[in-house]
């Protein structure tokens, strides 16, 4: 088998940031490969709130879980990825925005690894405190938090964090995930 694209295979979710800032220009390409997701009719039902200044810092803080405040506070460039569901509607009953915004967010982590940062995105928070402390309006829903930085150093993490860092990062055998003509049927490639 030949390996998968070093960026997909070199991706985590990292914890730890350094205190530079982010530049700019990394921080719109991010947005841009954003931007250059897939969704299902070309919709796009996808937006983005940029979190730059310390009180934006401070109303996103409030709104995350206590286990993600015990490393994305730290955080220099914050985000709330958001969706319309009006924009692509449900179908079967499933939600479908999710999805695009999921691609789109996809996107956005793959470009951030590919430039060097630290790229995290969570579902651990409080969507009704992010909605009201910025002003997000009807119909839009948040879809996940991001958050971003140049990388710091393991050693600067909280002994918690360093452990959470240290995890084993594994993923479920292809047997295990992948059928072949009827769900549940083992087969080869
Ligand atoms: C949609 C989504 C939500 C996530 N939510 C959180 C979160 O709230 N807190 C956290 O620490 N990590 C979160 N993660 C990171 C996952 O735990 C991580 O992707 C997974 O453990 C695999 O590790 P890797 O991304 O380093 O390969 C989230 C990832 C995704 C894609």
């Amino acid at each position: 088998m030949a390996e998968i694209h070093p960026v997909l295979k070199n991706r985590t979710s990292g914890l730890s940031f350094s205190k530079e800032p982010l530049a700019p220009e990394k921080l719109e390409t991010m947005l841009e490969a954003f931007r250059w997701g897939p969704s299902s009719a070309n919709k796009q039902p996808w937006r983005i709130i940029v979190v730059r200044t310390p009180e934006a810092h401070k109303k996103f803080d409030e709104g995350l879980s206590d286990n993600n405040k015990k490393w994305a506070t730290e955080a220099p460039v914050k985000m709330i990825i958001m969706g319309n569901p009006e924009e692509q509607p449900p179908r079967f009953d499933q939600d479908r925005w999710l999805l695009d915004v999921g691609l789109a967010l996809e996107n956005m982590l793959i470009q951030g690894c590919d430039l060097g940062l630290t790229v995290h995105a969570m579902a651990g928070w409080d969507e009704e405190k992010i909605l009201k402390n910025f002003n997000v309006p009807a119909p839009f829903r948040v879809a996940a938090l991001f958050a971003v930085g140049e990388p710091g150093k393991f050693e600067d993490l909280s002994e918690e964090m360093q452990k959470k860092a240290s995890r084993p990062n594994v993923r479920k055998p292809l047997e295990e995930i992948v059928f072949w003509d009827d769900f549940g049927k083992a087969g080869k490639p």
